[in-house]
């Protein structure tokens, strides 16, 4: 039996878009009327509503804090159109889940961006993120007296990879160049995002906030030890899992580091091609390992290990998302036990962390993947909404009890 640290963040996360419902001025929605993407999120889990039912569950669950995101386009729907009522709900969001004794975690960008703001060419342009920092600005002033943690932009190159090279999200394009473009644009939206909230903190003489991204890592391990998988695993950990990191810490810009982990990427670069040594996996079922229900290889010791290579930052980190979907909950707890142990390895070999965030709190909209995958420690029935939690949420509301594993 090992103790998790005293005041330990335990939790769940969801998104805006993914649980709320109607979100109908974002770009994913918008992509979601057409024949682009397979599914449409419609009312996604009537969180929007139900939202204090959610959090009850969480509260039984032992959870200290929950992390969700504010959706830009309800707040200003169209550009430079601040909606009070939304403005509102995110302020009884924040207040029940605080008369819980949770403590939220705010995201300020989760994948979606108001109609308005994709039309005129979104993070494709620099000149465009002065309105995300308008808005960052109008919710920091609001919320600064009840909010802690803040997390400005989830998964910043998953963002740019899938919408701008991969082309498997809104606005589908596929270019290197987009694609360097908007990850640049995001870092320097952070950075002044950053600025900003901190600015903010100081004029009301509140103290500090800690501010984050979310950053999306993945264990890269070789299928074969060539010199191309070994050259390919040093590029893609350096630009895919730190490059975005190591800028926001060059600008002194992250007060911890918020990682989302779910598993391994098997290299295997079979040229010496730029697409090859970037995104080439292994497709082959040698060294398996157990899946998830999209097929992501399962692989708790890659959190150590970039919880290890993480601790040159000197900086405490917070696990903000890590999950599983499966229809198979012992699996799911067999996952999220392995990863506890793995963090508690992490911690004992000098790693500072704050909490642990599982993905997510209630089964949601997977994005591009519809609602098939379920990554919920709650199960939530799509005719009736009816939330039924699982056997494993209960076994979590253990550990989040005894603060041990
Ligand atoms: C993350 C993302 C979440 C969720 C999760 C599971 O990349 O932040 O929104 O979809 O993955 O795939």
């Amino acid at each position: 039996m090992h103790k998790f640290p005293q005041a330990f963040l335990w939790g769940a996360a969801t998104s805006a878009h993914q649980v709320e419902g109607q979100n109908i001025y974002n770009d994913w929605w918008q992509a979601e009327q057409g024949h682009f993407l397979k599914e449409a999120s419609h009312s996604a889990c009537k969180h929007y509503e139900l939202y204090a039912e959610d959090f009850a569950i969480a509260k039984q669950l032992n959870h200290n804090c929950h992390r969700f995101s504010i959706e830009w386009s309800r707040i200003e729907p169209s550009e430079g159109n601040f909606q009070p009522l939304e403005i509102e709900h995110y302020r009884k969001i924040i207040a029940d889940l605080k008369s819980k004794g949770i403590e939220p975690i705010v995201t300020l960008h989760h994948f979606t961006n108001p109609i308005w703001f994709s039309q005129k060419g979104g993070w494709a342009k620099f000149k465009l993120q002065r309105y995300f920092l308008r808005f960052v600005d109008k919710i920091v002033r609001e919320f600064a007296g009840q909010v802690k943690f803040w997390i400005t932009i989830n998964e910043p190159l998953v963002y740019s990879s899938h919408a701008y090279l991969l082309g498997a999200w809104p606005p589908g394009e596929c270019s290197l160049f987009k694609t360097a473009k908007v990850t640049l644009n995001l870092a320097q939206a952070h950075i002044k995002a950053y600025r900003i909230i901190h600015k903010i903190y100081r004029q009301k003489a509140l103290a500090r906030p800690m501010v984050s991204i979310a950053a999306n890592l993945q264990a890269f391990e070789i299928c074969q030890p060539t010199l191309k998988n070994k050259l390919a695993a040093y590029l893609r950990n350096k630009l895919y899992n730190f490059y975005f990191i190591d800028t926001l810490l060059r600008a002194k810009t992250l007060d911890y580091i918020g990682i989302n982990y779910y598993g391994r990427n098997l290299v295997d670069a079979r040229s010496w091609r730029i697409r090859d040594l970037l995104l080439r996996t292994c497709q082959d079922n040698h060294y398996p390992l157990r899946k998830n229900s999209l097929g992501w290889d399962i692989y708790p010791e890659g959190l150590f290990k970039l919880l290890i290579t993480a601790k040159r930052y000197n900086l405490p980190v917070l696990i903000t998302e890590n999950g599983i979907c499966t229809e198979d909950d012992d699996l799911r707890w067999d996952y999220i036990r392995e990863h506890l142990e793995q963090l508690q390895r992490a911690i004992g070999g000098g790693v500072r962390v704050l909490g642990y965030i599982y993905w997510s709190l209630i089964d949601n909209f997977e994005w591009d993947k519809g609602f098939a995958p379920r990554f919920g420690l709650v199960h939530v029935d799509y005719q009736n909404y009816k939330r039924t939690i699982k056997a494993s949420a209960m076994k979590l509301a253990e550990v989040f009890k005894s603060g041990e594993i």
